[in-house]
């Protein structure tokens, strides 16, 4: 099953984390529409604020390479409770893909679309210089 193989990129991505101040490691692993994966996992950094998420890596990463549009982002985390994306996160997917389905270890194999996860969401269509 495709989720399962995103699900597995993201666990092999995981085992990178930086996580020297939380201890909390994070997996993402990011489909485009061509059906290239991107991963990223979280990277820390003694001064807190400068820390990144998975999900933030591997947008960049696919976005700095030229993709831009995603179909799915699978998340696993250290955690034994389901670790959702944060909502900086969640903000720099509705850049690219409002629509993009989300799915997240241990929850039953449930994609979660970022159209529930981000309601009312601040888009460039609601900038007056983009329209
Ligand atoms: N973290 C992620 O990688 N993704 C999220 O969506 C939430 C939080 C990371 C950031 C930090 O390295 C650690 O988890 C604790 O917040």
């Amino acid at each position: 099953m495709q989720t399962d193989e995103l699900l597995e990129d993201a666990r092999q991505a995981m085992k990178k984390s930086y996580n020297t101040y939380s201890h909390f490691a994070v997996g993402a692993a990011l489909r485009t529409e061509q059906g290239k994966v991107f991963t990223g996992t979280n990277i820390e950094n003694a001064s807190f604020s400068l820390s990144i998420c998975a999900e933030r890596v591997a947008i960049f990463k696919a976005v700095s390479e030229g993709y831009r549009s995603f179909t799915d982002l699978a998340i696993v985390s250290s955690s034994q409770i389901p670790a959702f994306p944060c909502g900086a996160c969640r903000q720099v997917l509705q850049e690219f893909s409002p629509r993009i389905m989300i799915y997240i270890q241990d929850n039953d194999k449930q994609g979660f679309s970022l159209t529930d996860l981000l309601p009312n969401p601040f888009g460039s269509d609601t900038l007056p210089t983009t329209k």
